[in-house]
């Protein structure tokens, strides 16, 4: 059993959908009941939690999907992420929400990561700084197909494009109203200059995500919704975080079906030791011992 999330390799999808918060995995789970997933019980509530870690588990027809919360930032996603992959999750997609730094990505509006600024400090562990934090193209195909499909007709719309992020939400983010005000001189200026790099939005899992998903050999990808426009004020407003958070949600849930349907039709075999990872990767022991164990029960 992995040390920190608690669930054993039965209980889990390949598939996982990682919100940061542990309270938005119940409301995923609803959403794809709602699109006829069925709940698989796992543990004695339907779902396990230890610490940050809340999992639970779906199956939309005969696939497994798994939500799994990884908590704020990169030292616990890339926790949840490490364990996930050591019970033979393959394809993972973050689902947050984000401050946007651009003035026409506003507030309700969701955005799809192609690529992450690593500000971050997990990431770091894994890979130099130059080692690129990017989304796998076949979920960023898949949750752009979704987002299309998903924002249509309504009031609000899709971005696809670099994030930045951060470990901090404050200093990291430019944000003066903290508890003392203060960020360090070498950061004050910063968000100006992701904005004129193009960079859409500050979070602070992404390049975590990315990274570890190309180390590892995993596709992943990102979609998050817009709490708040960082150019106009500092804290989310609480009146959308609600419907935005859903539009998220709904984003992701579809492209993971997309990705389930393409899978199926292409035949592409995922498991753990096939193109999608080096041929020269170190597997642990852990993998080791249950690789086949995972393989004959998923
Ligand atoms: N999450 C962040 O990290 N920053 C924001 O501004 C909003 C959500």
């Amino acid at each position: 059993m992995p040390f920190h999330i608690g669930v054993s390799p039965k209980q889990i999808g390949k598939y996982v959908l990682l919100p940061g918060d542990p309270g938005r995995v119940e409301k995923i789970a609803e959403y794809i009941k709602g699109c006829g997933g069925k709940l698989e019980k796992i543990g004695r509530d339907n779902w396990i939690s230890n610490r940050e870690f809340t999992t639970m588990t779906m199956k939309f027809n005969d696939t497994r999907v798994s939500i799994v919360s990884t908590g704020i930032g990169g030292s616990s996603t890339s926790i949840a992420m490490e364990e996930l992959m050591q019970i033979g999750a393959h394809t993972m997609i973050r689902v947050g929400s984000t401050g946007s730094i651009q003035s026409y990505v506003q507030t309700g509006d969701v955005i799809i990561t192609s690529g992450s600024v690593r500000l971050d400090g997990a990431s770091k562990d894994l890979a130099p700084v130059e080692y690129p934090a990017v989304a796998h193209p076949i979920v960023l195909m898949a949750l752009i197909d979704a987002a299309e499909k998903v924002s249509k007709g309504k009031d609000w719309t899709y971005h696809v494009g670099i994030t930045a992020s951060c470990d901090t939400f404050y200093q990291g983010q430019c944000r003066t109203d903290s508890f003392t005000g203060y960020i360090p001189k070498r950061l004050q200026s910063t968000i100006d200059e992701w904005n004129r790099l193009n960079v859409l939005n500050y979070e602070m899992e992404t390049s975590t995500v990315l990274t570890l998903g190309n180390v590892f050999g995993a596709r992943t990808g990102a979609v998050e919704g817009v709490i708040v426009s960082r150019l106009e004020k500092e804290m989310p407003e609480g009146a959308v975080i609600k419907d935005v958070e859903e539009r998220a949600i709904e984003v992701a849930v579809v492209g993971l079906k997309n990705l389930i349907r393409w899978d199926k039709t292409k035949k592409i075999d995922l498991s753990i030791d096939n193109r999608y990872v080096p041929k020269n990767l170190e597997c642990g022991k852990f993998l080791k011992k249950y690789k086949k164990k995972v393989e004959k029960k998923i």
